[in-house]
C-alpha cells in the first residue's frame, strides 16, 4: 500500500425524541426555525449521550449575563462564550461571579468525568455544570448549536436567541478524538492552524497532530540542528517556499490550542519521510552524502541511517526540544512507510528511539507498522489501514492490541480527509477509495479491527495530507462534512449510531459553516436546507 503515490491505481435513541419535537414543532429538523421556535435539544453534532427535551425555553436578551463560579478556568471559558455570542447578538453580556439566573457556568462535583456536562435549561436561565473547564468548554458547544445558525455570524444578527428547555447530559465515548494536519508536505501558517483549531473545537475533538516533518519540509524549529528548519524547511511540493515554526510561533499553536481544550501532539516521522533532514545535513546519510530537497509527492525513498551513532544523537536532541515545547503527554515518532529501512534495522531503531520518547516524558504513538517492532509499553498505534489491507498485517495490530498497546482508529477509506468525495472532487487523492460523507460516518469503532478488544481502542482520528491541499479554503472543503462524522464517532455512545438520523442532524450545520465562511462540500447524500 503506499499512501502518496498519485498515480499508484486505486485499490479499491435520540431518534424517538427528535420525532416528538418534530411532530410538536412547525418545522422541518434541518431547515431554519420558524422565529420563536427554538431548536431542539437532539439536534446536537455529536450526538448526546442523553438528551431530556421539555419545559420552556430560555431567551438570551441584553440584560443576559454569563455568571462564573470564581475560577480563572470558568471565567476563561465565560469570556469565550462571550466572544462568540456578542458579535451576532450586540448584547454585552458581561461575565460576572454575582447574580442570579443567565447563562451559568458551574464546575462541581458529578459523574461527568473529565470532559462531560450537564446542560439544564428553562425559563429562568441556561446552567452548564462540569467537574473539570473542558466540560465547560464542550457544554458551550452544545449550547452554541443550540442558537439559530446566524449566532455565528460577525454582524448583529436579528434574533430572537431562544434555547429549548430541557437537560441534556453528555460524556465522550473515547479520550482520543484527534484531527491531524499535515505541515510538511504544505506548510500552514500559525493563524490557518489557529483557523481550524476553533473549527475543530466546535465538535468537541481534542488532540490536534501536527505532522512536522516528512520528506517535502521539516517545519519547528531545533536550535541543536538549525538547517533542519532554515534549510530543510525551505520548500514544500510543488516548489513553493514552505516555512517553518519559531519555537515562540509553536508555543503560540499550543496555547492556542489549550484555550480550546485541545492537546497538540508533535509527529516527528522516522526513520522514513526523513529527506528534508537528510538533505540538511550530510552526516546523517549513511553515504555521508546529503541528498537534494524533495518536492514531489512520492513516498518510501528516504530513511535516517540506523546504523550510525550520530542518527541518535540527533533523535535525542530533536524530542528533547520538541518534549521542552510539549505539555502533552504524547509525541509521535511515525514510523510508516519505511521502505528504505530494512526490518531488522526498523526494529532496531524503534528499540533505540522509543526509550528516549520516554526519557524526556513522553509516551510514544506511532503510525501502526510500529507493532511491526516491538511497540514499548503504553505506546499507542495508529491504525491507518483500509479494507484492502492484508488479514497479516490486520492481524499484527490486533495482536499488539491484544498485548497492551493502545489503538487510535484512523482507517484511510473512511477517515483520511485528504481522500476525495466522488471523482469529481477537484482536490485530494484517491489512492484508499472515494469516501462520500455517509462511508466516512457509517462504521464502528468500537467494532472495527477484528481481533482487537475494545478496551484497546482509545478513540479516532481524522487524518489531512496535504500534497494538494494549499489554503485554509481546501483544508475546509476537504473537511466538512466528514469531520462532524468522525467527531461523533469519537463522542457519541454507539447507540446514537444511525445514518438517517445523524444526516439530518448534519444538515442543519451547513448553515452554521455558511455563518462561519466555512465552504463545505454540500454532499447530494445529506438533506442540506435550501440557502
Ligand atoms: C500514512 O498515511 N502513511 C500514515
Amino acid at each position: 500500500m503506499r499512501r502518496h503515490h498519485r498515480t499508484t491505481p486505486r485499490t479499491t435513541r435520540i431518534l424517538g425524541s427528535l420525532l416528538l419535537v418534530m411532530a410538536a414543532g412547525a418545522f422541518t429538523l434541518g431547515a431554519a426555525p420558524a422565529s420563536g421556535e427554538a431548536i431542539p435539544l437532539a439536534q446536537v453534532v455529536p450526538a448526546p449521550a442523553s438528551v431530556a427535551a421539555g419545559g420552556s425555553p430560555y431567551r438570551i436578551t441584553d440584560a443576559t449575563r454569563i455568571r462564573v463560579d470564581d475560577s480563572r478556568e470558568a471565567r476563561r471559558v465565560g469570556e469565550y462564550l462571550a466572544g462568540v455570542l456578542r458579535p451576532s447578538t450586540g448584547y454585552p453580556l458581561t461575565v460576572t461571579s454575582q447574580g442570579r439566573g443567565g447563562i451559568r457556568l458551574r464546575l462541581a462535583q458529578g459523574p461527568f468525568g473529565a470532559e462531560g456536562y450537564r446542560l439544564d435549561s428553562g425559563r429562568s436561565g441556561v446552567t452548564i455544570t462540569a467537574a473539570r473547564p473542558a466540560g465547560l468548554f464542550h457544554g458551550v458547544q452544545t449550547l452554541r448549536q443550540l442558537l439559530p445558525a446566524a449566532v455565528e455570524k460577525d454582524s448583529v444578527q436579528p434574533g430572537p436567541w431562544l434555547v429549548a428547555g430541557g437537560t441534556i447530559t453528555d460524556t465522550p465515548r473515547y479520550g482520543w478524538r484527534g484531527a491531524m494536519l499535515d505541515v510538511s508536505r504544505h506548510f500552514f501558517t500559525v493563524d490557518q492552524v489557529k483557523r481550524y483549531i476553533d473549527q475543530l473545537a466546535l465538535y468537541k475533538i481534542n488532540k490536534l497532530h501536527l505532522h512536522l516533518s516528512d520528506d517535502q519540509g521539516w517545519r519547528i524549529a531545533i536550535d541543536s540542528w538549525p538547517r533542519l528548519a532554515a534549510y530543510g524547511g525551505s520548500t514544500q511540493v510543488g516548489g513553493g517556499p514552505g516555512g517553518h515554526y519559531t519555537k515562540a510561533d509553536y508555543q503560540e499553536i499550543v496555547r492556542y490550542a489549550a484555550s480550546r481544550y485541545l492537546e497538540v501532539v508533535p509527529e516527528i516521522d522516522m526513520p522514513g519521510h526523513t529527506n528534508a533532514a537528510l538533505a540538511s545535513y550530510a552526516e546523517l546519510n549513511c553515504d555521508g552524502v546529503a541528498p537534494p530537497l524533495y518536492t514531489g509527492t512520492d513516498v518510501g525513498f528516504s530513511s535516517l541511517c540506523v546504523g550510525k551513532e550520530i542518527t541518535y544523537d540527533f533523535v535525542d536532541d530533536v524530542i528533547r526540544e520538541l518534549a521542552a515545547l510539549t505539555p502533552g503527554e504524547y509525541l509521535h515518532i511515525g514510523g510508516d512507510e519505511a521502505h528504505s529501512t530494512s526490518h531488522e534495522d526498523y526494529v532496531k531503531f524503534m528499540d533505540r528511539v522509543q526509550p528516549i520518547v520516554a526519557e524526556y516524558g513522553k509516551t510514544v504513538v506511532g503510525w501502526h507498522q510500529l507493532t511491526g517492532a516491538t511497540p514499548a509499553k503504553g505506546a499507542l498505534a495508529q491504525y491507518w489501514g483500509l479494507d484492502g489491507t492484508s488479514d497479516e498485517e490486520k492481524a499484527q495490530v490486533a495482536k499488539a492490541a491484544q498485548n497492551g498497546t493502545g489503538l487510535i482508529l484512523s482507517p484511510a477509506d473512511r477517515i483520511y480527509l485528504d481522500m476525495k468525495y466522488t471523482a469529481d472532487t477537484p482536490l485530494g487523492l484517491d489512492w484508499a477509495g472515494l469516501v462520500e460523507v455517509k462511508r466516512s460516518y457509517d462504521w464502528d469503532p468500537g467494532n472495527y479491527l477484528a481481533g482487537a478488544p475494545s478496551s484497546a481502542i482509545r478513540g479516532v482520528e481524522a487524518p489531512l495530507w496535504t500534497e494538494t491541499i494549499t489554503k485554509s479554503a481546501d483544508i475546509e472543503y476537504m473537511a466538512f462534512p466528514r469531520l462532524a462524522g468522525v467527531a461523533e464517532l469519537g463522542w457519541s455512545p454507539a447507540s446514537t449510531h444511525d445514518w438517517e438520523d445523524y444526516k439530518v442532524r448534519l444538515a442543519a450545520q451547513g448553515p452554521r459553516w455558511d455563518a462561519l465562511g466555512i465552504g463545505y462540500y454540500q454532499s447530494p447524500q445529506v438533506p442540506w436546507p435550501a440557502r
